[in-house]
């Protein structure tokens, strides 16, 4: 045999053994409920490649595919999007806190997911169609977990962001002494006052948490009765064989996670970016002088619904720049438009980000960009407009990638100032490259990671042997409670004995009444 032969065999046992062994090809369902595209990214991509590996990809949601691919279907359920006001609410400077927030988006997500749950083309689909495996998208819908018992087939949940409320759905230990609260941001390591706030936050996280159950535990039994043989909802949970987060570890302290917990940050990221338009290629390509900017307030905010003074600002900023600006403007016409400013209601962020020329990205902070950002190595200014913004843009900061302007002060002046801060200091280019080839360093990358636990799934046959005890255990038996009472009556009870014994003793020995000892000395 002649060196060729040898090695075009080896070429051909290494693509036999990196099939994958066993897995044949399944129906595959992903239902998500969500008004918010940017959420949907990953798991498009995830089902695109479970479709190019020859599974049947069905995909319930509001976001169908916008190019066909073959064994990729869409159920498209489109759902009025009540997000829509508050998210305008907050181009003028609404309020943006938490409190009144959360309860809005609370119900919002519990109402789409019912209605999708309900609807009649998701009802039409699983009575004809059975199905191998389903992914389900979360974002605070837990009653999604009783559908493993409605599609009778295992479950993979799929959480477009990080830490979460969900982490324990799995049984992840909560280490509050030593892993910083969502809500906190990154801080490694804690200070003592740190913990402290830390202890608070989580205390007050387990009445949010009761108030979110109460919220969810109607719309679970309303869809997944007892009276017809379906697991209570604590049961359903328990179910859930496997977890996936669209988040890395180097994006923020290590933590302690359990094997069903799968990391997959930068799903929605192409490991090769698609050919841009051709009118966004030129306008990037001829971008070489001075560099280009990219700049969008992301999938769910609308850039015209800008407050009339902070979008003037912006626009004047923008017009006196040397650099080609790309605008995610959502209208076709934009008022007042510099000549060097290009918009397009919808723009590939994903492959724009990874064009040479684009210096900096102007962006509202979402994980979802912050995430890309980081991928392509881009500096920031984050102008943070709601939810985990503030934190995700507060992390880059104390990064030393990128800086913030906020809502209130956005303005000319301002915002100048930011642009050239970026763009004139080496370090924020310099840091980005160093945090960008960390995120990207792994065995394998998230799209291939998350197929694979996906047909892991698949080929164990709902992979039960992943499950972790710890999620089945309480409060009391968690901290080894009922252990240490038990063993204190235990240890209570020997010394009395022993005390029993010993006296009983003395009294053998003396032959009499127990007395002080002081007395016999
Ligand atoms: C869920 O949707 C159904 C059908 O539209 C509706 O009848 C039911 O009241 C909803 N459940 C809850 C808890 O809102």
């Amino acid at each position: 045999m002649n060196r060729t032969n040898i090695g075009s065999l080896i070429v051909i046992a290494l693509f036999v053994l990196a099939l994958p062994e066993g897995t044949d090809t399944a129906k595959i369902l992903c239902f998500f409920p969500t008004a918010s595209k940017s959420h949907v990214l990953g798991a498009q991509q995830l089902l695109k490649n479970l479709a190019r590996r020859n599974h049947e990809v069905t995909m319930v949601s509001a976001f169908p595919l916008s190019k066909p691919v073959p064994n990729y279907r869409d159920i498209y359920i489109p759902i009025e999007d009540s997000f829509s006001a508050m998210m305008a609410d907050f181009m003028q400077g609404g309020s943006r806190s938490i409190a009144t927030i959360m309860p809005k988006v609370l119900s919002a997500s519990l109402d789409y997911t019912n209605f999708t749950l309900n609807s009649p083309e998701f009802q039409q689909l699983i009575a004809k169609e059975r199905f191998d495996v389903a992914i389900l998208g979360y974002f605070l819908n837990d009653f999604i977990f009783g559908l493993g018992a409605l599609l009778k087939c295992p479950t993979v949940v799929y959480f477009s962001a990080g830490m979460s409320q969900i982490n324990n759905v799995v049984g992840n230990p909560q280490e509050i002494a030593s892993v910083s609260h969502i809500l906190l941001g990154n801080r490694n390591p804690m200070t003592f006052f740190d913990r402290v706030k830390n202890t608070l936050v989580s205390l007050v996280e387990v009445g949010v948490l009761g108030y979110v159950h109460s919220k969810t535990k109607p719309y679970y039994y309303y869809n997944f009765p007892s009276e017809k043989g379906y697991p209570s909802y604590e049961e359903a949970k328990r179910r859930i064989p496997l977890q996936m987060f669209n988040w890395y570890f180097t994006q923020t302290a290590p933590r302690p996670l359990l094997p069903n917990t799968v990391e997959v940050g930068g799903l929605q990221i192409k490991s090769q970016p698609d050919p841009l338009p051709t009118d966004v290629q030129t306008w990037l390509d001829g971008a070489d002088q001075f560099g280009a900017i990219y700049l969008s307030f992301g999938s769910n905010l609308k850039s015209s619904n800008l407050r009339r003074d902070k979008l003037e600002a912006i626009i004047r900023t923008l017009g006196r720049l040397k650099q080609r600006v790309l605008w995610k403007w959502d209208t076709v016409h934009m008022p007042g438009k510099p000549a060097n400013v290009m918009i397009g209601q919808w723009f590939p962020q994903d492959d724009i980000l990874a064009h040479r020329n684009v210096k900096l990205f102007i962006t509202h902070g979402g994980l979802g960009s912050i995430t890309e950002a980081m991928y392509h190595g881009v500096p920031i200014v984050g102008i943070p407009m709601f939810g985990d913004q503030d934190r995700n843009v507060a992390d880059v900061i104390a990064e030393g990638w990128g800086v913030s302007v906020s809502f209130e002060e956005l303005g000319e002046a301002s915002l100048t100032a930011a642009i050239n801060r970026v763009l004139s200091n080496p370090e924020y280019a310099n840091k980005i490259r160093d945090i960008s080839a960390r995120f990207k360093d792994r065995p394998q990358s998230a799209l291939e990671l998350a197929t694979f636990w996906v047909e892991y799934v698949l080929r164990h046959k709902g992979a039960a042997h992943l499950h972790y005890q710890g999620a089945d255990l309480n409060f009391l038996q968690k901290n080894l409670l009922d252990v240490l009472a038990f063993l204190g009556v235990i240890l209570y009870a020997v010394f009395k004995l022993i005390g029993f014994f010993l006296r009983g003793i003395l009294v053998l020995i003396c032959g009499k009444k127990e007395q002080p000892k002081s007395k016999k000395a």
